[in-house]
């Protein structure tokens, strides 16, 4: 499927979508947002893609935020509207059964912070600014932002974020556990790549089910939580994965995982 706003390619199960929009900073226009819609729907559904590395064309941004031209037009209905539909694919992209790793090269403000907090794992590059700023334009965040960012770095860091708008550096959002990793620009794919790469040679339904244990179970009481992360265990367990990485340790030699 060819896109407008969008590169897509697949390299040793590695699924890498680049939004390439670099002359609007990535911002997110309604066409954008539903190509992400449909690749990462793509992207479910094939087995050949094991992790996605998520990332915005250029050296300037990952994604500068939503298309402020499109939200200067924007109604009340279609303002709800929009923010149900961006909602929807961000909890679509964190629940998607695949780690998906945000590879920030530049400005992630706004709705590029939120997608940015919508995947598995964050690497920021050193010239990477991260931000909330949509209190400066009379808006809140409208894509999961008031949420995602309190439960990823605690109320209090994420009201002052919220609030004050400000953009932060790269080392500030490690300091602050917005993101995992900080490298250098050129060192930014590479990273995620070794990243990727070690979790791919992992069992991929225990990978699979460590994620839903995770994302599911923290929006649940704990007593529920804890019973869920029993059943995927269990789960496990029936898997030939499962025998195939306790034999493989046990004849000391490299597991052949298959998902199953
Ligand atoms: N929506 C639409 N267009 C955007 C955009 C956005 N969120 N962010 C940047 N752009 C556009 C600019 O309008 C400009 O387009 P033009 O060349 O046609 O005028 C182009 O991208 C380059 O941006 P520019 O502002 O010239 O770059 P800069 O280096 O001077 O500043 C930022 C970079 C990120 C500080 C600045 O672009 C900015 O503040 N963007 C908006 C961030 C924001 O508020 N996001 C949240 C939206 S809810």
């Amino acid at each position: 499927m060819a896109y407008q706003y969008l590169l897509y390619e697949k390299r040793e199960r590695i699924g890498y979508v680049t939004i390439n929009r670099p002359e609007k900073l990535n911002a997110l226009n309604a066409a954008t947002v539903h190509e992400l819609w449909t690749v990462f729907h793509e992207i479910a559904h094939d087995d050949d893609v094991g992790v996605v590395i998520l990332t915005g064309a250029g050296d300037k941004a990952f994604v500068a935020g939503a298309d402020i031209a499109e939200l200067a037009e924007q109604t009340p209905i279609g303002g709800r509207a929009m923010a149900r539909f961006g909602q929807q694919l961000l909890s679509f992209i964190e629940r998607l059964g695949k780690p998906v790793i945000a590879a920030i090269n530049g400005y992630a403000l706004g709705g590029g912070c939120e997608l940015a907090m919508a995947c598995t794992i964050r690497i920021a590059s050193e010239n990477a600014k991260l931000g909330q700023p949509e209190v400066k334009l009379g808006l809140i965040p409208g894509y999961g932002g008031t949420q995602r960012l309190a439960r990823l770095i605690g109320k209090g860091r994420a009201l002052e974020l919220l609030l004050t708008g400000e953009m932060i550096s790269a080392e500030e959002a490690y300091r602050l556990g917005l993101v995992n990793r900080v490298t250098s620009r050129e060192e930014l794919l590479p990273t995620a790549e070794t990243i990727a790469r070690q979790i791919l040679s992992n069992a991929p339904l225990a990978v699979r089910f460590c994620l839903e244990a995770v994302t599911a179970g923290l929006e649940m009481p704990l007593e529920e939580a804890l019973l869920l992360e029993a059943t995927l265990f269990g789960l496990c367990a029936a898997s030939e994965d499962f025998r195939e990485g306790t034999r493989a340790f046990l004849e000391k030699r490299p597991a052949q995982f298959k998902g199953r």
